[in-house]
């Protein structure tokens, strides 16, 4: 897996037995900062030229091949021992509601799988996307499985973009809130050239704005209905200046400050109507390091935010854990998206197969 934030590949090996899907063993690693920034810049200007992105498409599957080839060995697992491969590729457009609707991850899957020796399932996003779906976001299914529907909680994923799902007895429901780190992230890069926003000091340093929130937060996203999904490729710089108008006018550190509350409120507002006051909140992905952002959260959904290491599912690793869960799913010929989240018109079997043989 490697999310919107383009920081690091998470492989993760996971075991699935019956309804027990497992950690064995993770690792993260770090794309080289050359293909960093080139995803990011490409991600930033899509229309870039055709050769850049078929070259960086090699070198994001070469490092993803790398990545499982690491854990393997750190692990001490033979290729022979892996059934199978579920790989996100690298997000770099997404545009589920344009006409007609596309989505687009970046990856030789055949050099993955060839380079791994491992059976590799990917594109897992486009068959949710042709029955009519949003193709995101696809990890509820696996957070249904793995904490169960049973008390009422919500799983609220900080990557680049925040997505919750609702998990309830009468229905499972989910969708993107809007940015988590992909402003705070941009903002800190072009401000302050460190990748991002340690713990949330720097934010946590400055004011909140409370002109430039109101008028960010009025960006229709917010209000929009579930199904929906979104990327960096709308939350961007871009969409920041359009939105904000002339940041210049505040101190860096009081735009970090109201973007990471305009995060926290985002969510907030999302949820109000579809959980009750006090439901669990389980958080995981690189936001959780935020605590400036953590304390927002809290403060904003009145809600118990806890890891969801505390239930048991290590919160650096629950998406990537989710791909594998969702390549189990193919190799067993069984749905991963749920319509109810999606929009989709029905239920189907997620990813294509690309053998090592
Ligand atoms: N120590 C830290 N302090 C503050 N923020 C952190 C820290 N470590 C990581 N982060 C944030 O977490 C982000 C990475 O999180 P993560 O890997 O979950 O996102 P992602 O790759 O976009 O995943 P996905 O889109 O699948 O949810 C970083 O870009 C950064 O914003
Ligand atoms: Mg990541």
């Amino acid at each position: 897996m490697s999310g919107t934030s383009a920081d690091a590949i998470d492989a993760a090996l996971v075991s699935v037995k019956g309804n027990t899907t497992q950690l064995e063993s993770a690792v993260t690693c770090h794309y080289p900062d050359l293909v960093r920034a080139q995803i990011l810049a490409v991600s930033a200007n899509p229309q870039g030229m055709l050769a850049d992105l078929c070259q960086l498409e090699q070198q994001i599957s070469r490092a993803f091949a790398e990545a499982t080839l690491a854990l393997l060995e750190r692990c001490n697992i033979a290729k022979s021992d892996i059934v199978a491969i579920g790989s996100h590729g690298q997000t770099i457009i997404h545009q589920p509601t344009s006409t007609p609707a596309f989505t687009l991850q970046l990856s030789d899957t055949s050099l993955i799988a060839h380079l791994t020796g491992i059976d590799t399932i990917a594109d897992f996003r486009r068959a949710d996307l042709a029955a009519g779906g949003q193709g995101a976001p696809l990890v509820p299914a696996f957070h249904a499985s793995i904490f169960g529907i049973e008390p009422s909680k919500v799983v609220l994923n900080l990557g680049g973009i925040a997505n919750v799902t609702i998990l309830a007895k009468e229905q499972i429901a989910g969708f993107d809130t809007g940015p988590a780190n992909t402003l705070l992230d941009a903002w800190c890069r072009m401000k302050t050239a460190r990748h991002y926003d340690e713990s949330g000091d720097w934010g946590r340093s400055g004011n909140i704005a409370p002109q430039l929130l109101e008028r960010l937060l009025q960006d229709r996203y917010f209000s929009l209905p579930p199904p929906k999904s979104t990327g960096p490729d709308y939350f961007s710089l871009a969409w920041l200046s359009s939105q904000g108008g002339d940041l210049e006018r505040y101190c860096a550190e009081d735009v970090q400050a109201t973007l990471t509350e305009l995060t926290a409120i985002s969510i907030a507002g999302a949820l109000a109507p579809v959980c009750a006051p006090g439901t669990p909140i389980l958080v995981c992905g690189g936001g959780v390091r935020n605590t400036f952002l953590l304390e927002r959260i809290a403060r904003h959904t009145h809600g118990s935010v806890v890891l969801t290491s505390e239930y048991g599912v290590d919160c650096d690793f629950c998406e990537a854990m989710a791909f594998a869960w969702l390549a189990y799913r193919y190799k067993t010929a069984r749905p991963g998206n749920l319509p109810s989240v999606t929009g989709a018109s029905r239920e189907k079997v997620l990813g294509a197969l690309y053998p090592a043989s």
